[in-house]
């Protein structure tokens, strides 16, 4: 743990939106006064209806609800589109980063509007209505933002699908929601690779019957079959389409989107945000926690299947008229330089990326970075998860050239924005702190006794009130949202993080508390992964948990008990890791995974998770109480057989 402590450049303070005397005013204005604090703060974006009241919360389990603005009427892409027009229809608002180096497009806000009016208008003419949802399963192309805006200018609810995951969950989106329209394009492109998107689309269709209506963009040309009736290209339905499409007036407490997201037991659940407070805390964030300053190119490399695409990518820069960059391709394409050749290429000012990518590159050391310029870049950013201070120094030395500031924003797909992060005019910088909260957050940490611990303190990480940007519920269960996130520690918000405060009154994030884990930036609950494990027909019963991965922070560790009868073999283990692919994804490919004869059990049946996660990280010395097991042998064969693997 690193205690250096970094002080805001001067000549950074000197121009910033606020200093450290600014902060601290407005920070205790907005936790003495959240209503008129909100108020005042509400009218950054443009409404249709102006609010009267500010907020309505109770986070009382048998009364749960959370109100922001609720008698306002605005409509999201307006904001981020139409209210630009004025004085920015010939400012870039996405520059698109093809894959390949040599393919790029600007789309100028006047471009926007005029294809996003005519997907709308397209959706429209399929029929498509307000609160309809629509699953979005797109690669890294302007179109993905299209689709995502459309929606907000007619007050459908997207559900954006990461299009890394697999037809299998595809479809338990598209389900569970009942989404009944789908836009998808024939193929993404990563690395030079092709991800058959309309093939899993199709595959996942066959279990859908309610989605009648798929619209496809042609982006590689790959071929693909178009199922008559039900699938659209693109690029028929928006040249047939109008260019002017009115925007809807949507309540603020309407649902603009849907996102699913890993928890600790179950299936994903949706995420639901609406569509005023979250569009008011996504620009405020961004604007202040980047600095953002007229002009400025502005890059966040997520993907928009995850929550910091759609708040970092799209709703906060566009709302705030600025130039976004996206990008399709993946670090180390062609080379590993391919992040700094787009710095330089576009002139970046600020860069947002995730600690897994920054613990990845600076594996090749420093000339892949040091042969760029990026002298364009003033800020960095750092996303999803812990960063380690030998990263955040590397970060800031190698790539930041020791000028640019780095921001560590914690947050989560439920917060909708960032919730503790430096402001870089403001914040003294420690390598590996998320510094502290945003305006109108104030965490508490709490033991697991309940207790609100003091000064500097570890505990669980919660926050007391609301903010604007928070999700309003799980889509479909009410109760699910009331039972994850307000039940553990009655009356506040559970973020299922835990955390550090230093006796500056700085936050470390110390990583979850629950059974989710972080794998390279990606949340993925472990009851997921072992529910795949045993839908296999030669596994009887799996356990799995999180252990510290070098590049991806926490890698994916599977116990596995085979049927009587079943050997363990090579090829059976690789056959369970295709086996975890196609049924979720790349990303939920178990790392590890260590045959077990039994899986150490309470009396009662319980899998003791705590042990396993010490026997996966090598920490076998360090097991704890065990006296409650139902069979100790059990624990001694799996130490041993992990000891032997070195
Ligand atoms: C983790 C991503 C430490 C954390 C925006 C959280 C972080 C989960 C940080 C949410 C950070 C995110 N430092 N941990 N700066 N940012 N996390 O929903 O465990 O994909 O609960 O949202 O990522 O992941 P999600």
């Amino acid at each position: 743990m690193s205690t250096d402590i970094l002080e805001v450049p001067a000549e950074f303070a000197a121009n910033a939106l606020v200093d450290t005397a600014k902060y601290q005013e407005m920070y205790k204005r907005s936790i003495e006064d959240p209503e008129g604090f909100w108020g005042e703060h509400g009218k950054r974006i443009d409404w249709i209806k102006p609010y009267t009241k500010v907020k309505d919360v109770s986070y009382d389990a048998s009364d749960l609800h959370i109100r922001w603005y609720e008698d306002g009427t605005l409509n999201v892409a307006a904001n981020c589109i139409d209210r630009h027009l004025a004085d920015k229809a010939d400012q870039a608002a996405i520059i698109w980063e093809g894959d390949e180096p040599n393919v790029s497009r600007t789309i100028t806000y006047r471009e926007l509007h005029e294809q996003v009016c005519r997907l709308a208008n397209a959706m429209k003419d399929l029929g498509v209505k307000k609160g309809d949802r629509v699953t979005i399963y797109m690669p890294m192309i302007p179109e993905a933002a299209y689709a995502m805006l459309a929606c907000a200018r007619i007050g459908a609810i997207h559900s954006v699908v990461f299009g890394g995951f697999s037809p299998e969950s595809l479809h338990g989106r598209i389900e569970d929601c009942d989404s009944t329209v789908l836009i998808t394009s024939d193929a993404g492109m990563r690395g030079g690779r092709h991800i058959p998107l309309k093939k899993n689309a199709d595959e996942a269709l066959e279990h859908c019957p309610n989605c009648k209506t798929v619209i496809v963009v042609q982006h590689t040309g790959d071929d693909v079959t178009m199922v008559e009736g039900r699938d659209h290209w693109y690029h028929d339905v928006t040249a047939a389409a109008s260019p002017d499409c009115p925007p809807e007036e949507i309540g603020a407490e309407d649902p603009l989107f849907i996102l699913y997201t890993s928890g600790s037991t179950g299936k994903p659940k949706g995420v639901l945000h609406t569509s005023g407070g979250y569009l008011v805390y996504a620009s405020m964030t961004h604007e202040y926690v980047f600095d953002y300053k007229p002009g400025e190119v502005y890059w966040c490399t997520a993907d928009v299947g995850w929550v910091t695409g759609h708040s970092y990518i799209l709703y906060g820069p566009l709302a705030n008229g600025a130039t976004t960059l996206m990008f399709e391709g993946v670090p180390n394409y062609p080379n590993t330089s391919r992040f700094w050749d787009v710095v330089d290429k576009h002139k970046v000012n600020t860069f947002y990326t995730a600690p897994t990518a920054i613990r990845a590159l600076m594996r090749e050391g420093e000339d892949p970075v040091k042969k760029t310029d990026r002298s364009s870049l003033r800020l960095l950013g750092s996303v999803g998860e812990p960063i380690n201070p030998e990263a955040w120094l590397w970060y800031h030395r190698v790539v930041g050239d020791e000028r640019c500031p780095v921001v560590d924003t914690w947050w989560q797909t439920e917060t909708g924005g960032i919730l503790i992060s430096p402001l870089p005019g403001a914040t003294s910088l420690k390598p590996g702190s998320a510094t502290l909260p945003f305006f109108g957050i104030k965490p508490v940490v709490v033991d697991n006794e309940h207790n609100d611990l003091e000064g500097a303190t570890e505990g669980n990480l919660c926050i007391e009130d609301s903010w604007p940007g928070q999700m309003r519920t799980v889509y479909g269960d009410h109760e699910r949202f009331i039972q994850t996130y307000f039940t553990t520690f009655p009356g506040r918000y559970f973020s299922g993080d835990g955390c550090r405060r230093d006796a500056d009154g700085y936050y470390w994030i110390t990583g979850r508390v629950d059974d989710v884990i972080n794998v390279s930036g990606h949340r993925m609950g472990t009851a997921e992964v072992e529910s795949a494990l045993v839908a296999h027909s030669k596994v009887a019963e799996s356990a799995v948990v999180g252990y510290p991965h070098d590049l991806k922070g926490q890698g994916i560790y599977a116990y596995v008990t085979l049927n009587a009868g079943e050997e363990p073999s090579e090829e059976l283990r690789k056959e369970l890791v295709q086996w975890v692919r196609k049924e979720i994804g790349p990303i939920a490919s178990p790392d590890l995974i260590q045959w077990a004869p039994g899986l150490p059990k309470t009396r009662s049946g319980k899998i003791m998770r705590r042990i396993l996660r010490k026997i996966a990280a090598n920490e076998h010395d360090q097991l704890g109480d065990t006296s409650t097991l139902a069979d100790p042998a059990v624990v001694d064969d799996l130490v041993e057989n992990r000891m032997n693997r070195g």
